[in-house]
């Protein structure tokens, strides 16, 4: 094995530390070299649960610039920071991993495009899905033509996800640019993916917050107490059935003291939370080629899946990721073969560490990035056209947001 890759990690919140930092802590090929937040409490804490001794801390990516040569940076600060963080990460000849979404607007993705280009560096997107051992093999299936020509497919995700897009930064519009952004970016990109990447024209959405909302609280609250603010110190947290209490080890992260430092309370009550983006919504998007996709996501209910229905005029898909299992129903013969994925071992169903892999593989010059910052835009785009169209009511062309 040759040199370690020297790493930093920009973000040092839950995917910054419980998946990266975790994921590259246990590399022999990589050295975690600096941990970059804006909150210091954060950084500290995150070294102390990674058993990191001897690593640099940061508490703005400038000043590391000024100390550290590294091979590359992961960035996993919140989405509207993504574009200002990876520009400035790249014009300091750093390769950079960036998590979903590459940047909340279709003109903040071009300018990184533009930046990497200048700089011939390396922009890879965080699209662990791509990475799912079930949708790798859908993949492959449809490459092989099981499916023949594919000319409409769906998507559902259910995801008991109040807590996770209600309760902290990601549940304002202005910080991610929306939750098919935020979110959604990652389902988009998999039909992309899936599609061959066809060009998308245009989309129409439908979203809201139909549930999540102080009406919707399930059981009636006590005059003189108001749930909240964060569920740690709520009045009704025994009784609430959604409540996110976290632990002493997590509190070394998101407690009092990191409160002070930056007001970042992580688990507001997603009931009485202000919020402006959905808890619930349907996407469609046309291709060109006439091939057309629908998105469902829902994040209230007891069940946690993605399915997918892709269908060719050949076969017909039905997948789901929580099943593993991949049901392929020819047209003619009526055979049905169902196939099922074994587990992988880490998060996302495995797909987290693979993902880190590729992206190690890549800084060693072995493979080239498979989730480029082009596909990152496009994903965006589309992201960004459902929440135009949701918020305006109208359908959105792809085209208008490219346009100067
Ligand atoms: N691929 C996936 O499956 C997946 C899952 C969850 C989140 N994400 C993405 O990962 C990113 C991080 O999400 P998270 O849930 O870990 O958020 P988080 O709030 O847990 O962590 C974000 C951290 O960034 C720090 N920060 C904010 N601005 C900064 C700046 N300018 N410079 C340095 N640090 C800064 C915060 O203090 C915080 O510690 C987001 O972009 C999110 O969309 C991806």
């Amino acid at each position: 094995m040759g040199e370690k890759l020297k790493i930093a990690i920009i973000g040092t919140g839950e995917r910054g530390t419980c998946c990266f930092g975790e994921i590259l802590k246990n590399r022999d090929d990589v050295e975690i070299t600096a941990l970059c937040d804006k909150n210091p409490v954060r950084y500290r804490a995150a070294a102390r649960f990674l058993g990191l001794t001897d690593v640099k801390f940061y508490s703005s990516i400038e000043d590391m610039a000024k100390s550290e040569k590294l091979d590359a940076v992961i960035i996993t600060t919140p989405d509207y920071t993504h574009h200002q963080v990876a520009m400035t990460a790249l014009q300091n000849g750093w390769n950079v991993l960036i998590d979903k979404p590459l940047a909340t607007t279709v003109k903040g993705c071009r300018e990184v495009i533009e930046t990497a280009k200048k700089t011939g560096l390396t922009v890879m997107i965080g699209f662990n899905l791509r990475h799912h051992a079930v949708l790798k093999r859908l993949k492959q299936l449809i490459v092989d033509g099981v499916l023949g020509k594919v000319f409409i497919a769906e998507n559902r995700e259910f995801y008991d996800g109040g807590r996770t897009y209600m309760s902290r930064w990601n549940r304002f519009y202005s910080a991610t640019g929306g939750l098919w952004i935020h979110k959604g970016s990652h389902d988009f990109d998999i039909f992309n993916w899936l599609l061959d990447f066809p060009k998308p024209l245009r989309v129409t959405s439908f979203a809201a917050v139909n549930v999540l909302t102080p009406e919707g609280i399930p059981f009636e609250l006590e005059e003189g107490h108001e749930p909240g603010p964060g569920c740690n110190v709520c009045y009704y947290r025994e009784k609430c059935k959604d409540r996110w209490i976290l632990s002493d080890t997590e509190m070394e992260r998101w407690g009092e003291e990191a409160i002070a430092q930056d007001g970042y309370i992580k688990n507001l009550c997603m009931y009485t939370s202000e919020k402006d983006t959905h808890d619930n919504g349907i996407a469609m998007v046309e291709y060109e080629n006439g091939i057309k996709v629908s998105h469902f996501e829902c994040f209230i209910g007891a069940r946690a899946d993605r399915t997918y229905t892709v269908v060719g005029d050949r076969a017909i898909a039905d997948v789901s990721l929580a099943e593993r299992t991949i049901k392929i129903t020819p047209r003619w013969n009526g055979e049905v073969v169902t196939y099922t994925i074994p587990e992988e071992s880490g998060g996302h169903g495995g797909a987290d560490p693979s993902l880190v892999d590729t992206f190690c593989k890549v800084l060693r010059g072995e493979v080239a990035p498979n989730s480029t910052a082009e596909h990152g835009m496009l994903a965006s785009a589309i992201g960004q056209a459902a929440e135009i169209s949701r918020r305006e009511h109208r359908m959105v062309e792809i085209e208008e947001l490219f346009k100067d």
